[in-house]
């Protein structure tokens, strides 16, 4: 399985902290943000991973983490993407590298407790189709947010005002390679972007989506608070942990 991990975006939650830099190269607590999606992919057992940055400052990916040595890594790949279309569109442009495999997508706003290499191991058993991983928030109105029959998931639906479940859609993701010809049939949504949600939905109706519930915590770190939350997360307990 590939890597795939999305640093595009103009950060503009986070504006002024993100008007000099991406979003992505913040601080959470010791580390620059991204440093803990491209972990939690190595410590995972993925090392074949791709990064699709954008905006003023993408060159900067690249001075800090080089070929990925200080993660063991003997290579990384980079993509540019144009604009801010949406999180769907930045994945997109992962298309040629991900060449027919499977992927595992992970946001680069993302931070988890926990190692991923269990869902990473049944998602490549799992002959196609697509998996998320769920999270109990108190504040779901702020994610995508699962809507369930019983133990199966009907839809999610995108920042619902009156969520109908305590659940947020995190941000890793594991797609087939059908995935890049469902997002070319996507409409752009009310805000402008390509969205995830309908690609998770695209597989929902079709009864190809596995779930599975994140054990310890997890947090974005996209907005001021969220971002303080992921340092003080990190400065209790690590990331990413076994
Ligand atoms: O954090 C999980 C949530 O992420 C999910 O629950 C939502 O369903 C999903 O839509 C997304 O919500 P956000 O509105 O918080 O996503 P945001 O626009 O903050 O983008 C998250 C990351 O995706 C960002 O750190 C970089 C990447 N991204 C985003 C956009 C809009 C790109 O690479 N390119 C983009 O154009």
């Amino acid at each position: 399985m590939k890597g795939v991990i999305l640093a595009g975006g103009t950060g503009s939650r986070l504006f002024p902290l993100t008007k000099i830099t991406n979003k992505h190269l913040l601080p959470v607590f010791d580390r620059p943000m991204i440093f803990y999606p491209l972990e939690c992919l190595v410590k995972a057992g993925i090392q074949d991973i791709l990064i699709v940055t954008g905006g003023q400052h993408a060159g900067d990916f690249l001075k800090l983490l080089g070929n990925g040595k200080e993660f063991g890594l003997k290579h990384i790949n980079y993509t540019y993407q144009e604009g801010e279309g949406g999180i769907a569109e930045a994945l997109s442009l992962a298309e040629y590298f991900a060449g027919g495999d499977k992927i595992c997508v992970v946001l680069g706003d993302n931070l988890v407790e926990r190692n991923i290499g269990q869902a990473v191991e049944d998602f490549e058993r799992q002959p196609s189709g697509a998996k998320i991983l769920l999270k109990k928030v108190p504040d779901p109105e702020r994610f995508g947010v699962p809507v369930f029959k019983g133990d199966r998931i009907v839809r999610i639906e995108e920042k619902p005002k009156q969520p109908k479940s305590s659940y947020a859609v995190t941000g890793i993701y594991f797609y087939d390679t059908r995935v890049f010809d469902i997002i070319k049939t996507l409409e752009p949504s009310e805000r402008g972007e390509l969205e995830i949600t309908d690609v998770n939905n695209w597989y929902i109706e079709r009864g190809e989506m596995t779930w599975h519930e994140l054990e310890g915590w997890w947090t974005d770190a996209g907005t001021f608070r969220s971002l303080l939350k992921a340092s003080n997360l990190v400065a209790e307990t690590g990331a990413n942990n076994l």
